[in-house]
């Protein structure tokens, strides 16, 4: 949540802010601003709305200044409003601070500050920051000291970077739970909320600790102990991603280029782990391991689907009891962890607070800990004792496309490896999965080929209020998935259900203005699936299928029939994943929202 982007180096710095909120306006866009040591000056330029606005704000003025930090928000504190976007300064405006993270104290800190003379402007719980830097430097600290002592009165979860009139070329950063990265290039320094802002500069990187305290300037970099100011070593380490995969590369939006990508994330995923021949699974990553007696997964959102699919497969496949829980709920719950428990942190992003949380609390109650995530550098990376990282790449789009897909194939591929392990899968079923699971990639190519189709089905329903999904089995949270897609994109109301919850209660949601989207893989559950659509028809509901392209029941019964090709019924939540993608990717472009950027949401929840 809010995106922060600090510089200090020989370019203009302008530009390096506005080019830096770029990358990272997925992580929030209600508003954007700047603050740079412009002729020795403090000046601040903010604006509500979208980037382009604070972009026109600043346009035509020839500003000269190479130290300067830019921020664009997600609001929590405080309405959509000039006053409330960050850059906050103190009352001389002397001071600036922008800030990612939630300061739980902030109303107690800010009626002490008001009561010593302090003037407010915004209702953000930040702008306490600014205020309180301004006493510690008019007590004679210097910007490092006045940020650490600010930093040590602050609860809750903070990244912060503060700059000052009388400290050119300067900037302090501190972290305490909110994910900063700085980038270390030749004689420029760049802070970066993410690293793909950073990439333009430098491929040498430092994420920064909780609880770490860094100074950039024109020499370099120096980090501090946040409790006692006590110098502390960090070395950086190289990124391989390239800045031009966050670029849209033709592509009218970054997730319908994410969702094209798949078919290389599946390969990608796989590389190097699953030889065909024997169907053997080789994960480095559990070399030395046991194979873990129970598994309990922890994620949020489409993290969390993903994870479903994983229990699905780690019971069939490998026969380990597994639960799932949304981290949220897990962190405040009191989860019993038995001897012999693998904990499973699934993350895109690596820093969604609440899985961090989960984690960090399986931990403590004794189980191993893996993290599933995209983000090598990432806390919960960092906090785990197991990393499988998962091939993705950069993925901009809010709405998780090619990420889930990795995830999947993690969940395949972990699944396949301990059944083969405890003996549970014998050298046929190997090679029968091995087979399949490396046919995916080329399967999911040809379903990219009927793009053009779900176009036309979502510019025939794109009015719609409320859709049902329905599917069974592993299929069930594909249902769940598609309508978040749906509802998170495009904003129609849609829910997934088991299908044979259907007729449980939300059946008499249907209606001719209620379509539902029906997952019917061929496979043993396939008649039940058939007769839950069929109750749907009875009741009007226009039909979406997705099934096997050879199925002619199913084309017979739909309104609409989504041909796929043939896999496993294991393996179709994978070939299932684009069409409903792609459903509401095109839903959400017929109604002409922003698909990249959808309302309300943001892409690291770095917030409770
Ligand atoms: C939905 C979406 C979110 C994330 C969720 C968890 O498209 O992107 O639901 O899946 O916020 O994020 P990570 O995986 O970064 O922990």
């Amino acid at each position: 949540m809010c995106g922060i982007i600090g510089y200090v180096g020989p370019r203009k710095v302008v530009p390096v802010i506005l080019g830096g909120l770029h990358k990272l306006e997925y992580r929030g866009y209600d508003s954007a601003g700047m603050a740079i040591l412009e002729k020795g000056e403090v000046v601040v330029v903010k604006r509500r709305g979208k980037l382009k606005e604070l972009e026109e704000a600043v346009t035509g003025i020839d500003y000269t200044a190479t130290t300067g930090m830019g921020h664009t928000r997600w609001a929590t504190h405080g309405k959509v409003e000039d006053r409330n976007a960050h850059p906050h300064v103190d009352c001389k405006g002397q001071l600036a601070v922008i800030h990612n993270g939630i300061i739980e104290n902030y109303e107690a800190l800010r009626q002490d500050l008001v009561k010593r003379g302090h003037v407010f402007v915004s209702d953000t719980d930040s702008e306490v920051i600014a205020h309180l830097m301004e006493d510690q430097v008019a007590a004679g600290a210097d910007l490092l000291d006045a940020a650490r002592v600010t930093a040590l009165q602050l609860d809750g979860a903070f990244a912060f970077l503060v700059l000052g009139k009388a400290f050119p070329g300067r900037i302090v950063a501190v972290r305490k739970l909110s994910p900063l990265v700085l980038g270390v290039g030749e004689g420029e320094m760049v802070l970066g909320s993410d690293t793909p802002a950073l990439l333009d500069y430098t491929h040498r990187i430092i994420p920064l600790h909780d609880g770490d305290v860094v100074e950039i300037n024109e020499q370099g970099f120096a980090f501090y102990a946040l409790d006692d100011g006590a110098r502390l070593e960090r070395a950086p380490m190289m990124v391989q991603w390239n800045a031009s995969a966050a670029e849209k590369q033709g592509f009218k939006h970054f997730m319908l280029k994410e969702i094209h990508e798949q078919p290389v994330v599946i390969r990608d995923t796989l590389y190097s782990r699953i030889d065909i021949d024997t169907g053997h699974v080789d994960l480095q990553e559990f070399q030395g391991e046991a194979v873990p007696k129970r598994v309990s997964i922890v994620a949020a959102g489409t993290s969390y689907h993903a994870a479903r699919v994983g229990k699905y497969l780690l019971e069939e496949l490998a026969r380990i009891p597994t639960d799932v829980s949304f981290s949220s709920e897990y962190r405040y719950g009191r989860p019993i962890v038995q001897p012999g428990t693998l904990g499973i942190a699934v993350t895109q992003s690596g820093e969604t607070i609440d899985t961090l949380a989960a984690l960090r609390l399986q931990r403590s109650l004794g189980a191993k800990v893996v993290a599933i995530t995209n983000r090598p550098e990432s806390t919960v990376a960092r906090e785990s004792e197991i990393s499988f990282v998962t091939q993705a790449g950069i993925e901009i789009g809010v709405a998780a496309t090619k990420s889930f897909m990795a995830q999947l194939i993690a969940f395949y591929l972990i699944a396949l490896y301990f059944g083969q392990r405890n003996g549970v899968l014998d050298s046929d079923s190997s090679v029968r999965y091995a087979s399949q699971l490396s046919s995916l990639s080329q399967k999911c190519e040809q379903v990219l080929e009927y793009a053009g189709m779900m176009e036309t089905i979502a510019r025939k329903f794109y009015k719609v209020h409320d859709m049902i999904y329905v599917g069974r089995g592993v299929n069930y949270p594909m249902a769940l998935e598609g309508a978040l897609k749906m509802k998170e994109i495009s904003y129609i109301h849609a829910e997934g259900y088991a299908a044979g919850e259907l007729k449980h209660g939300p059946i008499a949601l249907l209606d001719q203005d209620v379509p539902v989207v029906g997952i019917l893989p061929q496979g043993p559950l396939y008649e039940k699936v058939y007769s839950n659509l069929q109750e749907s028809i009875a009741r009007d509901s226009p039909l979406v299928v997705l099934g096997d392209k050879k199925d002619r029941r199913a084309q017979a019964i739909a309104t609409d029939f989504i041909p796929m090709p043939t896999v496993d019924e294991l393996f179709s939540p994978v070939v299932c994943a684009l069409p409903l993608q792609l459903l509401a990717y095109y839903t959400a472009d017929a109604k002409g929202l922003d698909v990249d950027q959808p309302r309300n949401l943001a892409k690291s929840v770095t917030v409770e």
